[in-house]
């Protein structure tokens, strides 16, 4: 078997680069290791920046994202029951879609004319130097697929970042003490907009699907196990971390999915080996608060796929040789917008009582500037490509 561009991974990264090189006539395979149906159970985030939205319009697959995507001019954060919103649309005249990541990947698994191999087992890189090709294992039979160019978008435990040497990566990586425990509900949200809400049991987020899905989070210990948490469990702590009104406001429910995630912020550099590239948490993850991880693996593969267009059509190599440069500069700033909105709004063991001062003067000083609202929204709605 032979393609132009072999990509491992069907998240949303891998998903959306095929895409866009299919619409541009670019022949390319994708190899996961899951099934489809594994790939879309995955509960993951759901705010879209405008650069995402657009994206989606270009690969054409947002019909449903139109019709189903919730406008959210603003957000709210609240500090140990004090609210201050934040007004995208009158500080920086921008505003963010609500739609789950499983929506995106759903969407484009439905567009995809390319082949894409599930299942598939022992996924392995060759020659990313020389004659590149991918193997893997099905029903006991090797396979091989010789190509130009490997995308590696499988994910920050895939094989592709792991098959560079050692001394040719160099990472960058914090840790957090928690994680966080999410649920998924079938009630009404909370609330129209997402609350991020700071408070000394720790952190929560009252976030949403649709009008009649809601997702919610408390911040955990890295340890704590998800058996420990009852529906009820969960729900009281949650209120304790809201003000009285919203924790009053709340409609609770069974839970149909609940799980911990911990919180990580990682960067790998550079993205390119010879003719493997890095996209989206192959590359980089950052922590959940703010809403950067898909946003940015959307971004990455929109520079890679017009590095690749100009490659083939325009025979230029310019795009290929600054892709880890250009998605490096945006993934930087993304990273440090998550690690700072982290900071803000989680209980840090280690800072102890100087700390949570620092934190509420954050706050105080965020309620009474306009600068650094309007600092705190460009950033969540999204920073130019
Ligand atoms: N071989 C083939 N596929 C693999 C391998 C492997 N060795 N390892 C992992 N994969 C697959 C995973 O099963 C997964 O479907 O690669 C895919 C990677 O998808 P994601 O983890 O969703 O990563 P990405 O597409 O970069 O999307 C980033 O996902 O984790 C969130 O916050 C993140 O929202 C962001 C988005
Ligand atoms: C979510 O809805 O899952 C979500 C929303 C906003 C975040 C993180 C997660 O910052």
């Amino acid at each position: 078997m032979r393609t132009q561009v072999a990509i491992i991974g069907a998240g949303p990264a891998g998903l959306m680069l095929g895409r866009l090189l299919d619409l541009a006539g670019i022949d390319n395979v994708i190899i996961e290791r899951k099934s489809a149906d594994y790939v879309l159970g995955r509960i993951r985030a759901g705010v879209l920046e405008q650069g995402s939205v657009d994206l989606m319009e270009r690969a054409q697959v947002a019909g449903r994202l139109r019709a189903e995507g919730l406008i959210h001019h603003g957000t709210d954060l609240s500090f140990d029951g004090d609210r201050l919103r934040i007004d995208f649309a009158g500080l920086v005249g921008k505003h963010v879609t609500v739609y789950g990541q499983t929506e995106v990947t759903r969407d484009l698994m439905e567009a995809r004319q390319g082949n894409t191999i599930y299942e598939a087992g022992n996924v392995a890189i060759h020659d990313f130097d020389g004659n590149p090709a991918v193997s893997w294992e099905q029903d006991g039979v090797t396979h091989r697929l010789d190509c130009d160019y490997i995308a590696g978008c499988d994910g920050y435990h895939g094989v592709s970042r792991a098959s560079v040497p050692q001394e040719a990566l160099t990472t960058f990586e914090r840790t957090y003490p928690f994680g966080w425990l999410g649920i998924l509900v079938d009630k009404p949200p909370v609330a129209h907009e997402l609350i991020y809400a700071h408070h000394e049991r720790g952190f929560a987020l009252c976030s949403q699907r649709s009008n009649t899905r809601s997702r919610y989070y408390v911040q955990v210990p890295t340890d704590e196990k998800v058996e420990n948490w009852s529906d009820d469990r969960f729900w009281d702590e949650l209120r304790l971390r809201l003000n009285p009104e919203t924790a009053e406001a709340l409609q609770t429910g069974p839970s149909i999915e609940k799980s911990i995630a911990p919180l990580r912020s990682f960067v790998a550099e550079p993205l390119r080996f010879g003719k493997l590239f890095l996209a989206g948490d192959a590359a980089h993850i950052v922590p959940p608060t703010g809403a950067k991880g898909l946003n940015l693996a959307m971004s990455d593969v929109a520079m890679l796929a017009d590095a690749m267009i100009e490659l083939y059509a325009e025979k230029s190599a310019a795009g290929i040789d600054n892709y880890s440069q250009r998605a490096l500069a945006r993934i930087w700033k993304a990273e440090r917008f998550s690690w700072w909105m982290t900071s803000l709004l989680h209980t840090f063991p280690e800072t102890g009582r100087f700390g949570r001062r620092i934190q509420r003067a954050e706050f105080d000083y965020l309620s009474g500037s306009h600068a650094a609202q309007q600092v705190l929204a460009e950033n969540y709605v999204g920073l130019p490509a």
